[in-house]
Formats: structure tokens, sequence, C-alpha cells
């Protein structure tokens, strides 16, 4: 079978990358190692930039986020039990964040792909790319119980993730990895309970980093700083909670409020990216290219600005054959991207404790906290990252 682009990975970078393609009028096939029900149930991120917004609207996606997801306008930092905020509006022009399950974003991206025709394979297997430094690159892969079949594509977008085929199929050398790992993780809570707060609180403790955050009117998102290879067997209930309280305890007595815990995962902590994001015919876009650490919610934001930047040089290609957005892909989307691993990594380095850390770093910590929510201008950088840097960043 034949088709423009060959989508490799149904997460929000390959979704999104057909359904704008489409509307583009150029074709996709997507092809995803998963079923419907597994993406469309896996917990990961929770916070929308004002330019993921803007995007999933413009695509005909946004109506159930518009409804049911949180504008928040502010967050809130926590340390030395008190509480500073930082306005999002006012600090940004008018933007804000929305908070809204990554799982839903799924939810509404395959849907309104499915609804426009589109393409999308799940449960594939034997996934294998070929040809990447020809004009016609292929793409071989299996469908459930069946044979062997081949894609024939003029371009293939890698959106496969950490554990993708995409990146591993490049030769050797071409790639230059940068990385950096965290002598922490995070367990991830969601409980069954009303929210804490009516923003997310970014929190400090003596005891380490903690952050409450929400899904809905009756669940609740939580996150604790955990060792990197923590297991969830590790981490009764009631050692959660008293966890929670601890790190998040103010000086006038502030509990999380607690409810039913039904689901916990440990996630570990890097920063990598991969230069360049292209070889040949393959473009690497999101988590197949790049991971920040959590702190600051950019990663699912980072897989669209990809995208939307990898979408506007196929655009130019099939438009009117140019391919110089095509070659400057990984230039153009890497000066976002690296200020958004500068942003996960600061804001990661301010709020944890690092093993071994002693008094004098801690004392750092907060005096940075301080000084960050205590400056307008300091406020301004965070807010002016946190909402989202400009998806359309012109290059050099
Ligand atoms: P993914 O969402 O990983 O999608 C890739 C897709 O490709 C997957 O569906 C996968 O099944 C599929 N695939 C893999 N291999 C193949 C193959 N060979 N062939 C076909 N398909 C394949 N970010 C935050 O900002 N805040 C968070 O709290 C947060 N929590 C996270 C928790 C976890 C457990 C993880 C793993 C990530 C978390 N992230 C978080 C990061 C965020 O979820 C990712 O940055 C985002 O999902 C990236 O989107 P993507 O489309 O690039 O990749
Ligand atoms: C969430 C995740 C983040 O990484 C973050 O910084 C804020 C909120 C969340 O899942 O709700």
């Amino acid at each position: 079978m034949k088709t423009q682009v060959a989508i490799i990975g149904a997460g929000p970078a390959g979704l999104m990358l057909s359904q704008i393609l489409h509307l583009q009028g150029i074709e996709s096939i997507v092809l995803e190692t998963r079923s419907r029900e597994a993406i469309e149930a896996t917990i990961r991120a929770g916070v929308l930039e004002q330019g993921t917004i803007d995007l999933m609207t413009e695509i005909g996606a946004g109506a159930r986020m518009q409804r049911e997801g949180f504008r928040h306008e502010g967050t809130i930092l926590r340390f030395d039990g008190i509480d500073r905020r930082i306005d999002f509006p006012e600090l940004t022009g008018g933007k804000a964040v929305m908070v809204y399950a990554q799982h839903e974003v799924i939810k509404d991206l395959v849907e309104v792909r499915l609804a426009s025709g589109g393409d999308i394979r799940f449960e594939v297997s034997d996934v294998s790319l070929h040809g990447l430094d020809s004009t016609s690159p292929s793409v071989r892969f299996r469908q459930p119980g069946g044979e062997l079949q081949t894609i024939e594509a003029d371009f293939i977008a890698g959106c496969d993730g950490t554990q993708g085929v995409s990146r591993p199929s490049i030769p050797r050398g071409v790639l230059k990895g940068f990385e950096r790992l965290y002598p922490f993780g995070w367990l991830g809570i969601l409980c069954k309970a009303p929210p804490s707060s009516d923003e997310l609180i970014y929190a400090l403790g003596e005891r380490g980093f903690a952050l409450v955050s929400t899904r809905s009117p009756e669940v609740q998102r939580m996150y604790l700083q955990c060792e990197p290879t923590d297991k969830i067997e590790n981490w009764s209930d009631d050692r959660i909670w008293s966890e929670l309280r601890a790190r998040l305890a103010t000086r006038d007595g502030w509990a999380p409020i607690e409810g039913e815990i039904f689901s916990k995962t440990v996630v570990g902590m890097r920063s990598f990216v991969t230069e360049p994001m292209q070889y040949g015919r393959l473009f690497l876009a999101g988590d197949a290219a790049h991971v920040v650490p959590p702190t600051g919610a950019k990663g699912l934001n980072l897989a669209v600005a990809d995208v939307r930047v990898l979408a506007r040089a196929f655009g130019a290609f099939y438009k009117s054959g140019r391919e110089d957005l095509l070659e400057r892909y990984s230039d153009i989307a890497l000066r976002r991207i690296w200020k958004a691993q500068r942003f996960s990594w600061w804001m990661t380095s301010m709020l944890h404790r690092f093993p071994g850390a002693d008094e004098f770093q801690h004392k750092v910590q907060i005096a940075e906290l301080d000084y960050v929510t205590g400056s307008r201008a300091a406020s301004t950088a965070l807010a002016e990252n946190y909402v989202g840097l400009p998806f359309d960043e012109p290059a050099h």
C-alpha cells in the first residue's frame, strides 16, 4: 500500500500530526503497537500549554477539552511552610494552561482522526523501516494474525516514543545524544477525593518534592519525589498520605483531602535530546527524539510543538516542492526543545531534594524560590515558560 507520510506511533505526536496533515490535504497511515483501549487508558501527563490548547481547538479536537478541562490561571509554589502564587495571565498577557489528562487528549484525537476517515492500525507488530536514505522509504509491519505488509511512503514520521523503532533505525554515528539522569523519580497517584486546591501546588519540603494536581471534581492526581527505582510495594497508602502531609504542611496547618488511592506508578526522571532529529526521509518527533523530567509538564506539549513544525514543513513540500523547511526541521524544533529542557531541568533542580544535599543547599533552594516568587522579572520568566514559549518561533 502507498501513502504520503507513514507515521509510527499513535501518541499525542503521531495522532496530532496525522490530523494536521489531513487538514492540509496530505495522506498518512498511523501504525500503533498497542490497542486503542490501551492507549486511551494510559495515565500520563495532565497540563496543556496555551499553544497545545489552541492547536487542539484549531484541528477540531478541542470541544470536550474546552468543556471538561480546567483552565488554570496560576500556580502555587509552596516552600518554608508558605504559599506564593504565580499569576499567568497577568505576567504573560492573558495566557493560561489547561488541566486535562493526556489519555483524554488521546481519546479526542483518535475520535477526530477516525471521524475524518483517518487510517490508524492498532496492535501492529514487527514494525521495521527501510530505504530511509532514498526518496521512497517504506515500512513493514504485521497486523494481528496477518502477513507482513509494506507501506511505501514519501516520508516517515517517527512518533513512537522512547522505546520505539524509529530512532534505532538510524545508522550508528549519525545521531548524538545528550543526557542527564536525576537521582530521584516520581511516585504518581490517583485518588477518589474532591480537589485539595483550586490550583496546582509545587512544594519543596525538607523531605523532598510533592505536587498536588487534579483530574476532575472527583479524582485527584498527586506526585511525590521517591527513589529512581522505587517499587510500588514500598508505598502503602498510609505512607503516601503521611509523606504528602509532611511535605505539603504549611504554617497554617494545610493538609490534602484524602481518599481511596486507585492508581500508583513510579517514573524515573531524565533529560535526553538527540541531534539531529532526522535522517534522510525519516523525521523524529516527541519522545522519540527527546525526554524531559516531568517537573513543569513539558513532555506532551513538546511533542505537539514538534509536529506543528514538521507538519508545516510537509505542507510546504507538497504545496510548492520546497525542501528547505524539511532540511531545517531539526534546527527549528531544537531551539524550542532546548529551552523547554532548560526550564524542566531548572524546575526539577529548584524543587527536589538531592541525595546528600546539606542544609546550605536547602537554604539556597528556598532563597531561589523566594526570589522567583518575589521578583516580577523572575516570576514572569517562570510564567512565560510554564504557559509555553511560542510554537512559531522564527528560525535563526
Ligand atoms: P508517546 O506518548 O510515548 O507515544 C508513542 C506511541 O508509539 C505509543 O502509543 C507507543 O505504544 C507507540 N509505539 C512504540 N513503539 C512502536 C512501534 N515500534 N511501532 C508502532 N508504534 C509504536 N509528561 C509530562 O509533562 N508530565 C507528566 O506527568 C508525565 N508523566 C509521564 C508518565 C509516564 C509513565 C511516561 C512514560 C511519560 C510521562 N510524561 C509526562 C511524558 C509525556 O507523557 C510524553 O512526553 C508524551 O506522551 C510524548 O508523546 P509522544 O507522542 O511523543 O510519545
Ligand atoms: C501534572 C504533571 C506534571 O508533570 C506537572 O508538572 C503538573 C501536573 C499532572 O499529571 O497533573
